[in-house]
């Protein structure tokens, strides 16, 4: 049997853990307008999440693909780095930024590839490496 010590160890640490993961996030310094811009960045991010579920959904792929492209595939670069926010962020960060546009990409062109067979598996597991780099970012980063 364990011993009530180890118990109490292990459930500590349990209950710890969100802090401590929280703790070790990087810091990205950057001026506050930039981190404005980014954050407004970050939920128009989320905001096409949520409109490109609901196309895929109704079955609209191409549809899905084309706002993909527009809001976070390697096309939108230029639109969310306007106030240069990339030359602020630290390498790995920038890394991981470039890593969810490529992935969005990936998404789009799968998606495309769905609107002729009428549906694909491959075309939800791309959309999940998009929401996986978001979450690798946020597991990695935070701006204030
Ligand atoms: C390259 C890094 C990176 C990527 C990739 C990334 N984010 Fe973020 N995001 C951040 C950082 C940093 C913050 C600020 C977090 C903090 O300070 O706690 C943030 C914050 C947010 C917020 C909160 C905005 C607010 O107003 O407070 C949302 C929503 C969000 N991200 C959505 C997303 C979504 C959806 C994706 C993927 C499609 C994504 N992000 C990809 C770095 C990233």
């Amino acid at each position: 049997m364990l011993s009530k010590p180890f118990i109490s160890v292990v459930l500590l640490c349990v209950v710890c853990l969100p802090s401590t993961a929280t703790a070790e996030r990087e810091q990205a310094e950057m001026p506050e307008f930039v981190s404005r811009h980014l954050m407004a960045t970050m939920r128009n991010h989320l905001e096409a999440l949520e409109d490109i579920s609901r196309l895929l959904s109704e079955r609209r792929y191409d549809k899905a693909a084309d706002l993909v492209e527009q809001h976070l595939g390697m096309s939108s670069i230029e639109m969310h780095y306007e106030k240069h926010v990339g030359k602020y962020m630290p390498s790995g960060m920038r890394s991981l930024a470039t890593e969810m546009h490529g992935e969005a990409t990936r998404f789009a062109v799968s998606a495309r590839n769905a609107e002729k067979a009428g549906g694909s598996d491959e075309m939800f597991a791309a959309l999940a490496d998009v929401m996986g780099r978001c979450v690798a970012c946020h597991s990695a980063y935070r701006a204030q």
